[in-house]
């Protein structure tokens, strides 16, 4: 696993290039206006206050074995390992939230909410719905608690396993503007997700998947999903893959860092 992980960080960096290889105006406008802003943000005050005081919470939490990434059932984690290993990083949360804002987004989906706290820098564009879905009966009390004290409206979270809970979900949807894959980070149930989140998308609509090179299957989900047929377009962060379904957009691939 570990070596791995190794030989993909060496080829993303070998392979990545920089704005100025970036000759599609959709790509290089995208770049402008998502891309570079996360690179130096330092994130919103108030969330980035709330992340400080997590990492100083050694409160155990009880986990549940859900999927790959969610540690083996019956064990205990503290908080602070939570918000640090499983959560998004500031950058990572404020990149999502600008590509929000970039299409306009008002119909949100996020595979594992874990603590909440990505979902707070979600929920910040304030005429969108946030369909947030999670397994873990402690983390979702715990996120419950941070959208009620932030007083986030705009947030629904759909509790139990998405094995079960997104096929309901979807019967009952039109459309998504943008979802985000990173619950269960396998081969099998990323595909299987992709799959059933796509049929609601449409040519705008953005889908990212988080940890593409966390693991050698993971690696070869985001290989097929960047080849897939309803794919044009696609830019690899190393933390996370962007997919783009505009047909305009000629099957374009891009390595870039963030
Ligand atoms: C990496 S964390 C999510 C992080 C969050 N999206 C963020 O950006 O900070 C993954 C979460 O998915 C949950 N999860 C994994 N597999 C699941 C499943 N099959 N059903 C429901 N939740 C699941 C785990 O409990 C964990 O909290």
């Amino acid at each position: 696993m570990k070596a791995q992980r190794i030989k993909s960080f060496i080829s993303h960096w070998l392979n990545k290039v920089d704005e100025h290889s970036i000759h599609s105006p959709y790509f290089f406008d995208f770049y402008k206006q998502v891309i570079k802003p996360a690179q130096k943000t330092k994130g919103d005050q108030a969330l980035e206050k709330l992340r400080e005081r997590l990492l100083l919470n050694n409160m155990p939490v009880q986990m549940e074995d859900l999927g790959a990434g969610s540690a083996v059932g019956g064990q205990k984690k503290s908080l602070a390992d939570i918000t640090q290993i499983s959560v998004s990083p500031t950058k990572l949360s404020q990149l999502y939230l600008n590509i929000l804002n970039y299409i306009d987004a008002k119909y949100v989906v996020e595979l594992g909410t874990s603590i909440g706290l990505n979902t707070l820098y979600l929920s910040q564009k304030a005429d969108c719905r946030i369909f947030t879905f999670e397994g873990n009966k402690s983390l979702i009390n715990i996120a419950l608690t941070h959208f009620e004290s932030l007083d986030r409206k705009n947030v629904q979270l759909i509790e139990g396993n998405i094995d079960h809970t997104l096929s309901e979900f979807l019967q009952n949807t039109t459309k998504i503007n943008f979802a985000l894959i990173d619950a269960n980070h396998r081969y099998e149930p990323t595909l299987r997700y992709f799959n059933m989140l796509v049929r609601r998308m449409n040519e705008k609509s953005i889908l990212v998947i988080d940890d593409i090179h966390w693991s050698a299957e993971m690696e070869k989900a985001w290989n097929e999903l960047h080849h897939h047929s309803l794919v044009y377009g696609s830019i690899d962060l190393y933390r996370c893959g962007i997919l783009f379904f505009d047909p305009a957009l000629n099957r374009q691939h891009f390595t870039l860092s963030l």
